[in-house]
């Protein structure tokens, strides 16, 4: 029996607008390589080559623009277009796509170290209908938790409880047989109106189907809201950001691994890595220091930036300090040096801290 490949890459994406207006969630990108991008790399390597690509009527243009035919991983892929209504839903929407077939799921906007391929072969020998992936938080009430006996058994899992005792909280990658279509047709919709696969999975158990949990050997994050994604951003940067130099560099000081791409331009400037400089970028009389990505053709002038995400064809210009800041696609940030007062023009559901 093979296995497939569901991803999930549609959703409403309130907690990241206004970013969302004009972009998936999943493709926010991370030194300069969107979520998605990494999550596919991690299902490309457990060999899986059938994927079912879930994408909203709203962003999903945005989705299948960046995936393509998705080639670039080797894939054959599916798009299901599918109204946000849970999880659980998606999977359901996915029924004929996953016909009898086992199939791993991954949520597009968590990122993880690499790794999956154990959990697979673990699940495949011990026959299981179910696997899921637990790592300790420390806010369990923002996820699924699960609560286990001794010896790792599941005793009980709970999406996003007010209350509990468990700070295990469910990864966003799950293994799962067919079986998991008997407990979606079982389900309620939850109080926040969507079909949650926690409440699939605890169902499973109920029906005393081979559900097991396992530790995640490696590290993990949701990249939900602003904050979780300069948090991303920094993990990424940290672990694959080399040194290398495509770009033209004038009297400027480089410190650590800065990745400077192609027809960047940096002149009279300091930049602290780990950092990453988009595809012609200009930086001029500036600071980026660590764990700060630069989209594609921004331009940065007399400017200090520190642990940022600014997109594409951002500008910034006479910042004296500008950290922890995820700036949008084309958006533009100025200091008005002749009276210093603020002049804003901000979009729908932004947020400004003065
Ligand atoms: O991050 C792990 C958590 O992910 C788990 O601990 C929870 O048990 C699980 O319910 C989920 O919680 P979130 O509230 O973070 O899920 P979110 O609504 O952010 O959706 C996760 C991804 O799935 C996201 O990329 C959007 C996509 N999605 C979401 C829904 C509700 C869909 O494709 N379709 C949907 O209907």
């Amino acid at each position: 029996m093979s296995l497939k490949a569901l991803v999930l890459s549609g959703g409403k994406g309130t907690r990241l607008r206004p970013l969302t207006f004009t972009l998936a969630k999943q493709l926010i990108p991370l030194a300069n390589k969107p979520v998605l991008g990494y999550v596919l790399d991690q299902v490309a390597e457990t060999g899986i080559n059938q994927i079912g690509l879930i994408i909203a009527p709203e962003t999903g243009h945005y989705v299948k623009e960046y995936v393509k035919d998705g080639n670039e991983w080797g894939f054959k892929v599916t798009y299901i277009t599918q109204e946000p209504l849970g999880l659980a839903h998606a999977v359901k929407t996915a029924k004929k796509f996953l016909g009898s077939d086992d199939f791993i799921m991954c949520l597009g906007d968590n990122l993880q170290g690499l790794g999956l391929t154990t959990y697979v072969k673990k699940f495949k020998a011990k026959n299981m209908d179910a696997l899921i992936l637990l790592k300790p938080v420390e806010d369990p009430t923002k996820f699924g938790v699960a609560t286990l006996d001794d010896n790792n058994n599941i005793i009980q899992l709970v999406e996003k409880p007010k209350n509990t005792q468990s700070n295990l909280a469910i990864v966003g990658t799950y293994i799962f047989s067919s079986k998991i279509f008997d407990a979606i047709d079982q389900i309620k919709p939850s109080w926040r109106g969507e079909l949650e696969i926690t409440d699939a999975i605890q169902k499973m158990v109920d029906m005393g189907y081979n559900v097991k949990a396992e530790a995640l050997n490696t590290w993990w994050l949701d990249t939900g809201k602003k904050d979780d994604i300069l948090t991303a951003n920094a993990k990424v940067l940290d672990q694959y950001a080399k040194q290398q130099i495509f770009g033209t560099v004038i009297d400027t000081k480089i410190e650590g691994r800065v990745d400077i791409q192609k027809r960047a331009k940096v002149v009279n400037s300091t930049l602290r890595g780990p950092c990453v400089i988009g595809d012609c970028c200009v930086i001029e009389n500036s600071f980026i220091g660590p764990y700060t990505s630069i989209g594609d053709g921004s331009k940065i002038v007399d400017s200090v930036i520190d642990y940022s995400v600014i997109l594409d064809h951002a500008q910034i210009t006479g910042v004296d300090r500008l950290e922890e800041s995820l700036i949008g696609k084309n958006a533009k940030v100025t200091k008005n040096h002749r009276n210093g007062c603020l002049k804003l023009h901000v979009g729908d559901y932004s947020e400004v801290e003065i």
